[in-house]
This record gives structure tokens, C-alpha cells and sequence, in this order.
């Protein structure tokens, strides 16, 4: 062949299409979509925006890009509502045909977005529901948590508040999946350590008419009270608790979520209430106060623990991104980098278990002012027995 202008110029371009670079690639791909179903309404609308928040300042810190690929946002206010989250699903996976969804709060609402992200194979990635049949009976190798299980939330307070003495508790929270799980696994460590629960109290989610129920409480002074209430719910129940004189009495103790992303609201009538949760303030690491700064100076607000586990989703799918040059169709590849990876998250490094879920430090924490102050481990690298999972 003789070495013409014309010629050189096609081997160029022949060259050029054999040799395609992770960025060429990626503007071959255009924008990753990822629908966010979070609750931005209701009783927990301030961990939706939270978890939102912390996503899109992982994905600012990479310069707006993962993977090379420029990120589209598709939201729907899924109200934490379980009967209407099938819908809500459906129109994100068959309508806008997003790239991964990032969702929910709300554990019943998980369930529905589990069992669609498996028929279809989307890509889903749980920001907070603990939901245990996420990474238990209904796992599957297009799931992951960035979060927790309500299992892993609390089972280590049973025996936290069995060591302080406590021999009779009663648990109180909405009835629902969560409430349920974590109370369920409050029991289980309480009474693995030598405590008994005496009553189990329940209303139904969302509500907030507490007064018969904190009677009934105040009639069996019980030694402790362990709740499960989270955003708007939870600055009610802990305020109505102090209000009735309870505080003074009864120790009050839950999950982190009773008092995380809670107390500028709560004031004085959270202090000293312990819990325990995968994440703290004051934690003091390089990490963590790096996290926290840069969090605070775009969102004028300290963050809480949604906020680190919406950071954590971005972290996660970057990971997974990576392993396949943006590709999200080649979800073998995709699960086996992130099932591989150390999350270097704000909370500490975690990995993901073969269920999806983190393995994680559950922290002891003591409200002192506005912050969750950390007193100590209560189970180091807590692994969630995901019952029921096959991967
Ligand atoms: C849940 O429904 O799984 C849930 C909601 C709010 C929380 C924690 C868990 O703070």
C-alpha cells in the first residue's frame, strides 16, 4: 500500500476505533441516570434530603463525574409510602429507564423497590431502609446496602443497657418492618445478656399520639424504655417523653436514629440518652473531619448519618463504575469490584458483606449538647447474620 494522505488517514482512523479509551468510551455512553426515590415529604423528608445531599457531594468531590460520565438526577418523592412505592419504582426503571436507583428510607417501601430491582435487574443501591430481607431473604447480586440492617442497628443495645443494670425494659416504636426488626434484635441482645423485655408497644407509622402509650409506660415503671422513631416522629416522642416527666425516671434508650439529625429540635430533652448506631459526631478521625467540613461548608449544616450514607451510595457506585468503565450492564464484574472493595467511609472503612451489607463498628453514643458524642465500640466489625440469603 502505497502511503498516501488518504491512506495514512484511514489507518489513523482504523487505529483510533480499535484503541477506545475509558473517555471515549464514557461520551459513547452519555449521561449515567440515577433516580433518586427518597421521601421528601412526611416525617422523614429531612433524611431524604440528607442522603441526597451527602450523594451529591461525593459525586462534586470527583469533579461531577463518575467514571467519566456525567451524572442526571430523576427524582420521585416517594412519601414513604409502601402501596404506592411499586408504582413508584416501575415508572423509574420502565419510563425513565435510569442506570441504578438510589433509594429508600422507608423499609416497607424497600421491600417493593427490592423486588422490582431484582425482576428487572436494576441496578439499586439502599441509602438508609434497613429492611433485614434486603440482604437476607430477597439478596441478590444487583443489591447493596450503603447503610445498615435494623437487626445490626440493635441488637448491640440489648446487652449495652443489659451492663448499665437494667433488668426490665419495654420497647415502643411504629408498627412496621423497622420497628419491628429493630426491636425484635433489641430483645434478642437483652435478653441473650440477662434482661427481659415486659412489654412490647407499637402505633401505627407515622403516627405521633403518644400520651396513652407513655401512660402505660409511666403505670409499669419499667427499668428502661428502648425506641425506634426516626425524623420528625422522633424529635415528638423524645420531646413528649421529657415533657411527661419521664426522662427523670426511666432511661430512654434506641438506635442512633431516635436522636441523629434531631437535636438542634429536641433540645434539652435528649440529653444523656444513649444509643447506638454505625455512626457518631466527634468521631475525630482525618476521614471524618474532612467529611464533615466539606459537608458543612455547601450545605451551611452539620451532617448527620443519613448524610454519610448517601455519600457512601456515591462511594459505592464509583467503585463499581470503575471495575467497568461506566458500563452498569456488566453487573457480574460491578458486584465483584465493590464486594472486593474497602469503602473508606466517613463512619470508618467498611466492606460489604456477601449479603451486600456492611460490616460495620457500632458505636456507643451519648447525647451531650447537639452532638452524638462518641463513648465507645459496642461491637466492632458487626456483621448482620443475613438470614436467609443465597449469594
Ligand atoms: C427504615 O424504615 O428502615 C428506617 C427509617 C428511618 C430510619 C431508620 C430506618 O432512621
Amino acid at each position: 500500500m502505497r502511503l498516501t494522505r488518504k491512506n495514512i488517514l484511514a489507518i489513523g482512523l482504523a487505529a483510533a476505533a480499535l484503541v477506545t479509551t475509558p473517555f471515549a468510551q464514557a461520551q459513547a455512553q452519555g449521561k449515567l441516570k440515577v433516580g433518586l426515590m427518597l421521601p421528601y415529604s412526611g416525617t422523614y423528608a429531612a433524611l431524604g434530603n440528607a442522603i441526597e445531599n451527602g450523594f451529591r457531594l461525593y459525586v462534586a468531590e470527583q469533579g461531577g463525574k463518575l467514571s467519566g460520565r456525567e451524572i442526571e438526577f430523576v427524582k420521585v418523592d416517594d412519601e414513604s409510602d409502601p402501596s404506592k412505592a411499586t408504582d413508584n419504582v416501575n415508572k423509574l426503571i420502565k419510563r425513565d429507564n435510569v442506570d441504578v436507583i438510589v433509594g429508600p428510607v422507608h423499609s416497607g417501601v424497600a421491600m417493593a423497590m427490592a423486588r422490582a430491582a431484582k425482576e428487572s435487574g436494576t441496578l439499586l443501591i439502599v441509602p438508609n431502609a434497613g429492611a433485614d430481607a434486603v440482604t437476607g431473604a430477597m439478596c441478590a447480586p444487583n443489591i447493596f446496602r450503603s447503610s445498615f440492617s435494623n437487626w445490626q442497628s440493635s441488637f448491640a443495645a440489648g446487652d449495652v443497657v443489659a451492663r448499665q443494670g437494667k433488668k426490665k425494659a419495654i420497647t415502643i416504636t411504629w408498627k412496621y418492618a423497622a420497628g419491628e426488626e429493630m426491636t425484635t434484635a433489641f430483645k434478642e441482645g437483652f435478653e441473650k445478656s440477662g434482661g427481659q423485655v415486659v412489654k412490647q408497644l407499637t402505633l401505627p407509622f407515622p403516627g405521633v399520639e403518644f400520651q396513652a402509650l407513655l401512660t402505660d409506660i409511666a403505670a409499669a415503671k419499667p427499668d428502661a424504655v428502648f425506641a425506634f422513631f426516626a425524623g420528625g416522629g422522633a424529635v415528638k416522642f423524645v420531646k413528649d417523653y421529657a415533657a411527661a416527666g419521664l426522662n427523670k425516671s426511666i432511661p430512654l434508650y434506641g438506635p442512633g436514629f431516635l436522636t441523629d439529625g434531631t437535636l438542634e429540635a429536641q433540645g434539652d430533652s435528649a440529653q444523656g440518652i444513649f444509643t447506638t448506631l454505625h455512626y457518631a459526631d466527634a468521631l475525630n478521625t482525618p476521614r471524618d473531619n474532612a467529611f464533615r467540613l466539606a459537608y458543612a461548608k455547601v450545605y451551611k449544616q452539620q451532617p448527620d448519618v443519613y448524610a454519610v450514607q448517601g455519600y457512601d451510595a456515591g462511594q459505592i457506585l464509583a467503585v463499581g463504575l470503575s471495575a467497568v468503565q461506566g458500563d452498569v450492564r456488566k453487573k457480574a464484574e460491578f458486584a465483584a469490584a465493590v464486594e472486593k472493595a474497602i469503602i473508606d467511609s466517613p463512619r470508618g472503612p467498611f466492606t460489604l458483606s456477601k449479603a451486600h451489607n456492611p460490616v460495620q463498628n457500632i458505636y456507643l453514643r451519648k447525647v451531650d449538647g447537639k452532638e452524638n458524642k462518641l463513648v465507645s465500640v459496642a461491637a466492632k466489625a458487626l456483621n448482620d447474620p443475613a438470614r436467609g440469603c443465597r449469594l
